[in-house]
């Protein structure tokens, strides 16, 4: 796993502040604020992608799937709300187990002030919800994972990965790699939810150059073709691949495809 330094900023402390979050400290806020100068709208794409994933887990719970694989699953940050609203999103394990109670939910990250947070409020103790310290880039130990296996994670049966605003922390080949070899391992009727950050034509511009400051992985711009071609392998769930602000399961495609705005572009696949 990744060192804790909290005098530097860190991925995961910026986008939990970004979701009205408290698990950040000054650096995390600093570098937070210096990348909405950039990108005004990134805290609303942060919540997109909250609750486009809210919408994919229930989506594949109403599908059968018991289990769920969070793969650079952040912290686990409450929802801001009103007293008596509705919130804004749900975990993974809360969307999961409001369609199958005893789903099984597995969290994953390689920084361990995520995994801790995660052990400590998520899943209210039970032995079917757990975190645990792992890396992307290695799929078969994540897999293989005794803590995720003892929670009843197997790749014999269908599940649900969630690859949520991380794909992006890799170059696109090794992105597509990485979702291969997970795909290749899942049963069929598995499905892989994505939502990557898409900026066409800012490669390497202010926002890249502001967001690679953190004292993480720096952040690739996949290009429309490299994002597709996550989900080679699998069948797209209508609406397909769209702005994850916008994504519903089983709505119509849009008629145009996206523009040259700045998105977190998402889709949930399903193997055949
Ligand atoms: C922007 S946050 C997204 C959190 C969550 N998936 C979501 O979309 O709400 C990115 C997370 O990916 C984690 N991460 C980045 N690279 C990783 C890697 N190689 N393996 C595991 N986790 C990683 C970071 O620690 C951070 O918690």
């Amino acid at each position: 796993m990744m060192p804790v330094d909290v005098t530097k900023p860190n991925i995961a402390r910026m986008y939990d502040y970004w979701l009205g979050g408290k698990d950040n400290f000054e650096a995390d806020r600093a570098a937070a604020e210096a990348v909405r100068a950039q990108r005004p709208n990134i805290a609303d794409q942060a919540l997109d992608n909250k609750k486009f994933q809210t919408r994919a887990v229930s989506y594949a719970a109403g599908q059968g799937v018991a289990q769920f694989l969070d793969i650079g699953s952040g912290l686990p940050t409450s929802p801001v709300r009103a007293e008596g609203a509705e919130p804004l999103w749900l975990a993974t394990h809360e969307a999961a187990r409001a369609v199958i109670p005893d789903a099984v939910v597995a969290y994953v990250d390689y920084d361990p002030i995520a995994v801790v947070h995660s052990q400590a409020l998520l899943g209210g103790g039970s032995p079917q919800v757990v975190a645990v310290g792992g890396d992307m880039r290695d799929p078969d130990a994540i897999l293989a994972d005794p803590a995720v296996r003892a929670a009843g994670f197997t790749p014999a049966q269908p599940a649900c990965v969630i690859l949520a605003c991380i794909l992006h922390f890799l170059d696109a080949p090794t992105a597509r790699g990485v979702v291969h070899r997970l795909v290749e391992a899942l049963a069929p009727g598995s499905y892989v939810a994505i939502s990557v950050g898409y900026a066409p034509g800012h490669a390497g511009d202010d926002f890249a150059r502001t967001y690679n400051a953190q004292d993480g992985p720096r952040i690739y711009a996949h290009s429309w073709d490299q994002v597709t071609a996550l989900f080679d392998g699998l069948e797209l769930v209508p609406p397909g691949l769209v702005d994850a602000a916008t994504w519903q399961a089983g709505q119509a495609p849009p008629d145009a495809p996206a523009g040259q705005a700045s998105m977190i572009l998402a889709g949930l696949g399903r193997k055949p």
